[in-house]
């Protein structure tokens, strides 16, 4: 087995470790009693899970689609940032990801070459928007201070995807304009947002809305839904995706300021949890495949981690808007068993698929 594909194990290895301690320091910062390895662990909750995890694997992806070996460069950065950050180098570990984003787009840059397509696009924004983020970061600015560049990050890179997909449906000419409309009042808000955060955070609001009313009508999806097994349950998680990317984008809108506070973790996790997890949910028996060359056969005990990840959030973002500190906190334990309860459920498939392998 060649080199670049073994690689992909420790790099995805490093990543669900940044999951773990992500989810552990999320947990804290509700103020379970957890044990912490260090006292840092809560301040990198955010980014653990944005440029740990979903870095790491966002790049591993895109390594495997540029299929170069300077590609892998992205992933491992975004690794050697995580193992930074744990062991207390938070400098490095800043310098590591931002080298880590810089490479992706630069990845992103090339594919957009070969082929110019409004998907290729749309994701090297995604692409660019991380790296702005993490410029702030690096410049020492508070997490919220550029944390809607991180949403712009992974909400353009999943819309780019389901783009690539939802091309052979050929939406109509109005709709790709409506849809460039949508990315660019999106992109409008976001960089407002950082010059005058009241009245940007409005507008980002109207591009998420009108992003996920795009995708709920044009999203093959829509379709797929009525079908039977693994079909069925990867569109059920992009619709319900979808909907909370629209409400996160209508709650955004009506939000005042943007500090962290209550409005401010139900936006962040309904675009983190409900929208971006769902779709990793979803497309988790599609991708797994394709970059670690195991299967990933459907059962439809996968209901249940889709089930208790929405159930979880929306008890969260209720929590959040009566509000209801202590049902909160329940929430936010609920949302770390979804994504316990998600790799159970994926690793029991993997062993099953093995099996099927062997028999
Ligand atoms: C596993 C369950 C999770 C729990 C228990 C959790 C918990 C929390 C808490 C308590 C906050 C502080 C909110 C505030 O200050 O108002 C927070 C902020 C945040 N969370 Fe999560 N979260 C979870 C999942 C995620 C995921 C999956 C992501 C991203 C992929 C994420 C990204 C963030 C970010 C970026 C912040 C802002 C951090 C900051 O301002 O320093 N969270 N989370």
């Amino acid at each position: 087995m060649d080199f670049w594909y073994r690689i992909r194990f420790p790099l995805m290895a490093v990543g669900m470790l940044a999951l773990f301690a992500g989810m552990l320091a999320g947990l804290l910062r509700f103020g379970w009693n957890l044990p912490s390895p260090s006292q840092d662990l809560p301040s990198l909750h955010g980014p653990l899970m944005v440029s740990g995890f979903l870095g790491a694997v966002i790049g591993i992806e895109r390594a495997v689609a540029l299929g170069r070996p300077w590609g892998y460069a992205a992933p491992l950065f975004a690794a050697l940032g995580v193992l930074a950050l744990l062991s207390g180098a938070n400098t490095a570990g800043v310098m590591m990801v931002l080298l880590s984003s810089a490479i992706i787009s630069a990845v992103y840059a090339v594919i957009l070459r070969r082929q110019f397509e409004m998907f290729n696009l749309t994701m090297t924004l995604g692409a660019i928007a991380w790296l702005i983020g993490n410029v702030a970061w690096l410049k020492g600015y508070p997490v919220y201070g550029f944390v809607l560049w991180w949403c712009g990050f992974l909400i353009l890179t999943i819309v780019g995807e389901r783009l690539e997909l939802s091309r052979f449906a050929e939406p109509p000419r109005l709709a790709r304009q409506i849809f460039a409309a949508s990315l660019g009042i999106l992109l409008a808000g976001l960089v407002w947002s950082s010059f005058v955060p009241d009245k940007g955070i409005k507008v980002m609001g109207i591009g998420m809305v009108a992003i996920a009313l795009w995708l709920a009508r044009y999203d093959i999806a829509r379709r797929t839904v009525l079908q039977q097994g693994l079909t069925k349950f990867v569109a059920v998680s992009l619709l319900l995706g979808y909907f909370w990317l629209g409400f996160g984008g209508i709650m955004l809108f009506l939000q005042t300021g943007w500090m962290p506070g209550n409005g401010y973790d139900a936006i962040l996790h309904m675009t983190f949890l409900g929208f971006a997890f769902s779709m990793i949910f979803g497309h988790a028996p599609i991708i797994f495949p394709a970059v670690l060359r195991v299967t990933v056969p459907y059962r439809p005990a996968f209901y249940l981690h889709l089930a208790l990840l929405h159930i979880s959030v929306a008890l969260r973002v209720a929590a959040d808007i009566i509000p209801l500190d202590g049902i909160r906190m329940w929430g936010g334990l609920l949302n770390a068993l979804a994504l316990a309860a998600f790799l159970v459920n994926t690793g029991i498939s993997v062993r099953k698929g093995l099996g099927g392998k062997d028999a």
